[in-house]
């Protein structure tokens, strides 16, 4: 058990060796945090860490960390929860009630009046994980507040959620943070993944300074502008050593995540869904959970930070079949026909596919109803037979046939004014009555917070994918939400809205998950517009951009996985001139950067060369025999393209025996006589020796050496051939100098075990 109770100094000890929490009662009945972070003795009490505390009294009282901060006490900083009693105040005396201290992580209990789970983490076995849950009641209100803390085994990691329980009048909630973190100085740099449609997840870092700091969505989906993740980390921190802080809610609606410096400098951290698009009213007997929160700490730099959320990410978020099996190398047929395609053209693609090594085919918009662009069909899910002569059972047997896996795509939240769809039920459409209803991409939005339409969905969702058979589905999200209002509650309640139609998307999937086990789901959103770990529980990978140039790709993948594991990260290589930005990097070097996230093609490979598809048959080989190292591995980043001229980008995954890791360096535009530069590699063992072998396109090594972990960590490669690598294989030209724009080099790294 990780969790320790000590009645005497009234402290809790949440610690598993990489990490500490400790909470306390505090003298007048809140529950303190005393401490966050860094591993500490168990046996110790820290109850000297700050002074007797009867609430904020005095003229200058001390910045008290609380784990649930609420308004109108003297606490003048953000709270993480607002609740307006039936007096209209928002003041709550949050009194230590009760514990629980559980094995493993008991699910979140449901709130009242949704259906459909909320995503969170589990723990596979009891000792996966430990859980704290400690009730707070406000006598007057008589509302129980339910903290949660789940401590994941040897990750530092905490899992943090809220309950709030009403047994007296109804209160509205007005703010629910899933988590905050009150930290004793301010000394700290935020990171943000921010950006926009096809530059998602950008790097952006800014010093925290008194007052506040903020990202946020509002867009009813987590949004491309801002991802609901954001680090802290010292100024020295790098990516390998010092301190940060990862924290990030799995919840794919509006979120807020802000941190605040108030005047004593200490910083108080909140992530949740954002107030200023939510209100739910909480009747008497009803219960609310909060969205999940991931908080992660890590003296391991950024790095360690990122290790860490990945783990949990791939083992106790996603689930199913697909969490820990092999994801196939797919064509998806896109950026090769958008929506020029018919059956023949597809089986024919699709056999040139299957010739290459490529092991899944993955239809995309398209197939259905009237769908001839993107104007009209969205909402008709019944095959078109004009294109798919054979129906989508047919095509799905051909494909089959082939020895091929076969997806589909669907939208199954939208409608386009032209469908028979919304002709029959335009009430089904998010609007506000009477007003005029904003398209983006001639769609609207259907009202997933109505049940009736979760149902409908769910139907007829099901019907395709049992005519098809499928193996995969991509479910896409090509628009935002405007005219937030829904018929399915009353004038009084519509703060509810957004968080309604969250719930309604995740009951659709978790019905369908539930009804199609053996599917593998990727989720899309124009790209990347919903890429959060609340998805995750469902589809174990996303569409990571639509931006599939690889230079473009290198910033959006590298910023992903500062939050997220290569093996949610879906990644594509698509013709040149590069649709998105008309780039012509070289197929390997697309496929080179490519192979770092769930790993596929998408262009049409009918109108490949020979010599082409022989490029592309040896590059599947390359990858598919390290698939298990590449999406199973640690992932470190080596060079950011974020830092000087962006003209760099190296990144390594290591296999947890350490036996093997792939490291890549990629250079974007050739730059004569560049100075000398090593590349250092993190995470092998010092005292090993490694054969390294060098690959500068898939062809076949170039180089190879042996090299001790030691050199490898604190010397580094030399990226130059021409700086004095030892070449100890028969590869005469390892001196040769490439002079040409788009570079890589994979160093493919096994111990040698002699
Ligand atoms: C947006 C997605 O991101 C693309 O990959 C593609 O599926 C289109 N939608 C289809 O409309």
């Amino acid at each position: 058990m990780t969790i320790a109770w000590n009645p005497q100094t009234r402290e809790w000890h949440l610690h598993n060796g990489a990490t500490s929490w400790v909470l306390a009662v505090l003298e007048n009945g809140w529950i303190g945090q005393l401490h966050a972070g860094a591993p500490l003795s168990p046996d110790a009490s820290y109850r000297h860490l700050y002074p007797p505390f009867a609430g904020f009294d005095n003229r200058m009282p001390e910045p008290v960390p609380l784990a649930v901060p609420v308004p109108g006490v003297g606490d003048f900083r953000v709270p993480g929860l607002v609740v307006e009693t039936r007096d209209g105040a928002t003041v709550l005396d949050l009194q230590y009630a009760t514990h629980r201290i559980l094995r493993g992580k008991p699910a979140l209990p449901a709130t009242t009046g949704v259906r459909g789970p909320m995503p969170a983490t589990y723990a596979e076995h009891e000792a996966d994980a430990d859980t704290l849950e400690i009730d707070c009641t406000d006598a007057r209100s008589r509302i129980t507040v339910t903290l949660r803390w789940t401590l994941f085994a040897a990750r530092p990691v905490v899992a943090r959620s809220m309950t709030i329980a009403n047994e007296g009048a109804p209160v509205t909630i007005r703010t629910a943070m899933s988590a905050t973190l009150d930290l004793p100085d301010g000394a700290w740099t935020m990171l943000q993944l921010s950006g926009v449609w096809a530059r998602e997840r950008h790097l952006v870092e800014r010093p925290l300074a008194p007052g506040r700091v903020a990202v946020s969505s509002v867009r009813g989906g987590s949004g491309p502008e801002h991802n609901p993740f954001i680090a802290l980390r010292r100024p020295t921190t790098t990516e390998g050593a010092g301190e940060a802080w990862g924290v990030m809610l799995a919840w794919s609606g509006n979120f807020l995540a802000e941190a605040e410096v108030e005047p004593f400098g200490t910083a108080r951290v909140r992530i949740g869904e954002n107030p200023e698009t939510f209100a739910w009213r909480l009747e008497h007997d009803g219960v609310f959970t909060t969205p999940e929160a991931l908080v992660a700490w890590s003296d391991r730099g950024l790095g360690g930070m990122s290790d860490a959320l990945h783990a949990v990410l791939r083992r106790n978020m996603a689930r199913g079949p697909w969490r820990d099996a092999e994801r196939p190398v797919l064509l998806n047929n896109w950026e090769g026909t958008y929506f020029d395609f018919d059956h023949d053209r597809l089986v024919a693609m699709a056999a040139e596919a299957k010739a290459m090594g490529i092991e899944l085919f993955v239809l995309d918009d398209g197939w259905f109803g009237a769908r001839s662009d993107d104007h009209r069909g969205l909402g008709d899910w019944t095959v078109n037979r004009t294109k798919l002569r054979r129906g989508l059972a047919g095509l799905g047997e051909e494909i089959h046939a082939m020895g091929l896996q076969f997806g589909i795509w669907i939208e199954p939240e939208m409608v386009n004014a032209d469908s028979d769809l919304f002709r029959e039920r335009p009430d089904w459409a998010i609007g506000v009555p009477g007003r005029r209803r904003t398209a983006q991409r001639h769609q609207l939005v259907l009202d997933l917070a109505i049940p009736e339409v979760v149902d409908h969905l769910f139907d007829v969702i099901s019907a395709a994918l049992d005519e098809a058979k499928v193996d995969y589905v991509k479910w896409d999200w090509n628009r935002f939400i405007t005219e937030p209002w829904t018929p399915a509650v009353p004038p009084e309640r519509q703060g509810e809205f957004f968080h309604r139609y969250v719930y309604g998307l995740y009951d659709l999937y978790e019905r369908l998950v539930t009804r199609f086990p053996g599917v593998l789901w990727e989720s899309c959103a124009s790209g990347g517009a919903r890429f959060d770990a609340g998805l995750l529980a469902w589809a174990p990978q996303a569409w990571t951009s639509d931006d599939t140039d690889a230079v473009e790709r290198l910033r959006i993948q590298y910023g992903t996985s500062l939050a997220y594991p290569v093996s949610s990260m879906g990644a594509h290589v698509s013709d040149i001139p590069n649709h998105q930005t008309g780039r012509t990097p070289s197929l390997d070097f697309r496929a080179a950067v490519a192979m770092f996230g769930t790993f596929g093609y998408e262009l049409d490979p009918t109108r490949l060369t020979g010599e082409e598809r022989a490029a592309v048959q040896r590059q599947v080989a390359f990858f598919t025999e390290r698939r298990a190292l590449i999406s199973g591995g640690r992932f470190d980043r080596l060079r950011s393209p974020f830092e000087g001229d962006g003209n760099e980008t190296a990144w390594m995954v290591t296999a947890a025996d350490g036996a093997r890791a792939l490291a890549a360096f990629y250079r974007v535009l050739f730059r004569p006589l560049p100075v000398r530069d090593r590349l250092r590699l993190r995470g092998l063992d010092p005292a090993a020796r490694y054969e390294i072998t060098r690959w500068t396109s898939f062809d076949g090594p170039d180089l190879r050496f042996i090299r001790g972990g030691d050199d490898l960590m604190r010397i580094g490669i030399g990226i130059e051939p021409a700086d004095g690598e030892i070449v100890e294989g028969d590869f005469p030209d390892g001196m040769r100098l490439v002079r040409h724009d788009f570079t890589f080099r994979l160093y493919d790294i096994r111990r040698v075990t002699a």
